[in-house]
Order: structure tokens, then sequence, then C-alpha cells
């Protein structure tokens, strides 16, 4: 394909994996990249909220902190669709996080957990898609980091480190798989008003952090989905490793 010709979202047919798929920023993505034409599959420990609308998202039980549930998973994909042309790795622990706390307060098994979900699970989603993506030549992942890791946000120690985690592993692999034609790269949302924030924050916080954002309004799911969508298009090959902040400008990278 010449160069030009690559495109900036999804093209009709690609085969996107999204982990944490059932609910929240995980459902809209599917569904924005489902309406651009991709067969989507999500995965997730619970079942969706919402039903597809006529979209192509199919949907998988699996539990990312698992690497039985890795192999059952990438083996249901390819069963279904033959190919995986890129991987969202979106699962996290975020509404279950509870309420913040100081460091001091968090337990050794909820840092265990919190890092078992957001960060192993992120490594073990590259690792069981690699040899799929390497035989194809050709792969996208995309890792959901989080802005809390730039803006250092206090009372939530295991979740800002468990996604600083996974932005040293976007960087790190991206060098070993570049050779391979994957490319790995993370988004760094901020704050985004789903049920999870809104369980976690009240309204003044919410309030104040659309204030703070250079674009001051509030973040939704839709503002992140065509930022996924490009980092696992054709058009995003030459960007590997890096991390997107999408924010609204609040920190700059
Ligand atoms: N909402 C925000 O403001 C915000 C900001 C920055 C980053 N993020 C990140 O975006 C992603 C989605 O956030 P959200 O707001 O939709 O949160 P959420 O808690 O509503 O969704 C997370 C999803 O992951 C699933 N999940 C949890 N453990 C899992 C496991 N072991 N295996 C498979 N699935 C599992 C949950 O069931 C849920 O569907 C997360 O990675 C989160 O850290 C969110």
């Amino acid at each position: 394909m010449n160069q030009t010709d690559l495109r900036g979202s999804v093209a009709p047919g690609t085969v996107v994996l999204v982990t944490g798929g059932a609910r929240g920023i995980g459902a809209g993505l599917s569904r924005h990249l489902a309406s651009q034409g991709a067969a989507v599959v999500t995965a997730d420990v619970v079942e969706p909220t919402a039903d597809a609308d006529g979209l192509d998202v199919t949907h998988v039980r699996a539990d990312v902190s698992d690497e039985s549930s890795w192999r059952q998973l990438v083996a249901a994909v390819l069963d279904r669709h033959g190919r995986i042309d890129a991987l969202v790795n979106n699962a996290a622990i975020y509404q279950g996080l509870g309420a913040k706390r100081p460091f001091t307060d968090i337990t050794v098994e909820e840092w265990d957990r919190v890092m078992s979900v957001n960060t192993r699970g992120v490594w073990l989603g590259m690792r069981a898609v690699h040899p799929v993506m390497k035989a194809q030549g050709r792969g996208r992942v995309v890792n959901i980091a989080s802005s809390t890791v730039h803006m250092g946000v206090p009372y939530f120690a295991h979740y800002t480190a468990s996604k600083g985690a996974v932005i040293a592993l976007t960087r790190s692999i991206a060098r070993e798989v570049g050779a391979d034609g994957i490319t790995v790269n993370a988004v760094a949302p901020g704050l985004v008003e789903t049920e999870a924030t809104r369980a976690l924050n009240d309204e003044d916080y919410l309030a104040a952090s659309a204030g703070r954002r250079a674009v001051p309004r509030r973040m939704e799911p839709g503002d992140l989905a065509p930022v996924v969508s490009f980092l696992c298009s054709d058009g995003s090959g030459f960007i590997t490793g890096q991390t997107l902040v999408v924010d609204g400008g609040v920190t700059f990278s």
C-alpha cells in the first residue's frame, strides 16, 4: 500500500480485541470501533451491560490476570475471526478501587490485586497475542494507562503505580516487537465521566477537574475513542512506544 493511502481510523473488517469491554470506557471504545466496521471481541469478567445493537461486537468471559484465561481468549477470537489485528488492553481495577486512601492504608492484598489486573494483565495480553501478530507480520497494541501518572494524583498509590508500569511496559515491549510489524502505544486519559468515575469522585471534584483543562469541559468516553481507533489503524504504523495523554490539556508531556 502507498504510504499516502494509509487510513487514520480502523479499516472495515479489522479484528480488535478490547479487554474490560463490558462497560464504561471499554464498552464505548468497542461500539466506536464497531461503528467504523471493525469486528470487535470484548473480554471481561462480567457480562456486557448493553446489547450490541446490531454492531459486530461479541463477548468472551475472561480474566486478564490469568494466564490460562488468555490462552482460551486468544483461541476463541481466532476461532471466530481467524486473526487479531489489534489488542486494546483496557481492563483494570478502577471502579473496584473504592475510596481514595493514604498509601499507608492500602493493604498488601489490595496492592497485589491491582497489580495483577492492571499491570500483569497488560503484560499477559501482549504476550498472548504476540505469536499471532508476529505470524501476521502486523499488529497494533493500545494500552490504556492514566494521566494520574503524570499528575501524581495522591491517595491512589497502587493504581498510579500500576499505570506507570503500563507506560514502562509499552516502551520496553515496543522496542522488542517493532521488527515484527507490531506497534505498542499507550493512551493516558484524564478523568473520564463514566459510571466508575462518578462512583469514585464527588460532583465538586468532577467540576473542578473540568475547569482545570485548557479545553474546559467534562471528558466523555467519546473523546478517547477516535484516538484509540487511530492507534489501531494502518496510519499510525510509524508511532510506537508512545503515551498519548488525552486530558483536554491539563498535563503537557
Ligand atoms: N474513567 C476514568 O476517568 C479513567 C481515567 C484514566 C484511565 N482510565 C482507565 O480506563 C479503563 C476503563 O476505565 P472505566 O472508567 O471504564 O472503569 P471500569 O471500572 O468501569 O471498567 C473496567 C472494566 O474492566 C473489567 N475488569 C476488571 N477486572 C478484570 C479482569 N481481571 N479481567 C477482565 N476484565 C476486568 C471490569 O469488569 C470493567 O468492565 C481502565 O484501564 C481505567 O484504569 C479510566
